[in-house]
């Protein structure tokens, strides 16, 4: 947790404070103009990436960054099925084991709250990659990254967050970030049954965040600097009948590029199924793109905090 501007586990959005926020920011600012100043920074140190839900970005872009900083990684994909977790082997266990050969652990798991049990057993920082439904604190730091990358500004942005929100762990994430700056105001756009969950609506209301919900995409796009799109997660729902009544509920194309500002951006953690058209991908606001690119920027700026 954050202790002054220190950095140990990395759990959940909430614990950053706004002068961590920026320092990691800036700092990330630098790397990206100047990424081999930074090599060799955690020289011997070692990165365990234990992946038991799949991954290309949050996967590749902390390997990536731990490479470029001069450490080694180490790890497991699928780690349900090649991991002794499919001998029955508890989380708690694994992290205990994994905590004795490496410097740091980044996690993903299926289950919400599951970055948080690794923590609690854990002699080494641990850096929740996505937990199920829970959160996804990285891919809101570099969402924020990229907010202030493009505009210039993160105080007085507007967004609307789009698809599915009750599962998204990214927009849950950034909602969470998001309510440290001043201003700022957040649109839901969802259906009924994927709507943002009472939680965070409530942490707006006690940080004084303006929200409001809509299903009506079209009317909210002339308003926003930020179209945040989000996949409808097939993988979260029970039934396929379930998933099929809502897939493709919200859909970017040319006719949305038409009706958003014109110094507004598109963004998307990725990956995307049929949410956004390839033709929006050559309109310079679309943004994702850049976004995942800026994942490894803020990786590298993340464990060289933790780690250097
Ligand atoms: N945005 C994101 O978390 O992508 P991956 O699932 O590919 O890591």
């Amino acid at each position: 947790m954050a202790i002054g501007s220190r950095l140990r586990h990395v759990i959940e959005s909430q614990q950053f404070s706004r002068a961590l926020l920026e320092e990691l920011l800036d700092r990330t600012d630098e790397i990206k103009r100047q990424p081999h100043h930074f090599s060799g920074r955690l020289n011997g140190q070692v990165m365990a990436a234990l992946f038991y839900e799949p991954s290309t970005r949050t996967r590749l872009s902390f390997e990536a960054a731990m490479l470029r900083l001069g450490g080694r990684t180490m790890g497991t994909d699928n780690a349900r099925e090649f991991s002794s977790a499919a001998k029955g082997e508890t989380l708690e266990d694994t992290i205990r084991i994994v905590s004795g050969y490496a410097d740091l652990i980044v996690l993903r798991h299926n289950e919400e709250g599951a970055a948080r049990r690794a923590a609690a057993v854990s002699s080494v920082p641990v850096i929740n990659a996505g937990d199920g439904p829970g959160q996804h604190p990285t891919q809101a730091l570099l969402d924020l990254y990229t907010i202030r990358d493009e505009l210039g500004h993160i105080d007085g942005v507007r967004i609307a967050m789009v698809g599915d929100l009750a599962n998204g762990r990214t927009v849950r994430s950034l909602a969470y970030l998001l309510s440290k700056f001043r201003d700022i105001r957040i649109c839901f756009v969802a259906p009924p049954q994927v709507a943002m969950r009472d939680d965070i609506k409530e942490h707006l209301d006690e940080h004084h965040v303006q929200w409001v919900e809509s299903q009506d995409l079209d009317a909210v796009l002339p308003q926003v600097d930020v179209i945040y799109q989000t996949r409808i997660q097939k993988e979260r729902f029970s039934d396929e009948a379930s998933y099929l009544a809502l897939k493709g509920v919200y859909r970017i194309d040319a006719s949305t590029l038409a009706r958003m500002r014109k110094e507004a951006i598109v963004m998307h953690p990725l990956p995307r199924v049929d949410e956004i058209a390839p033709e929006v991908d050559a309109d310079p606001r679309a943004a994702y793109f850049r976004q995942a690119r800026n994942g490894l920027y803020i990786r590298m700026a993340l464990l060289d905090k933790v780690l250097a």
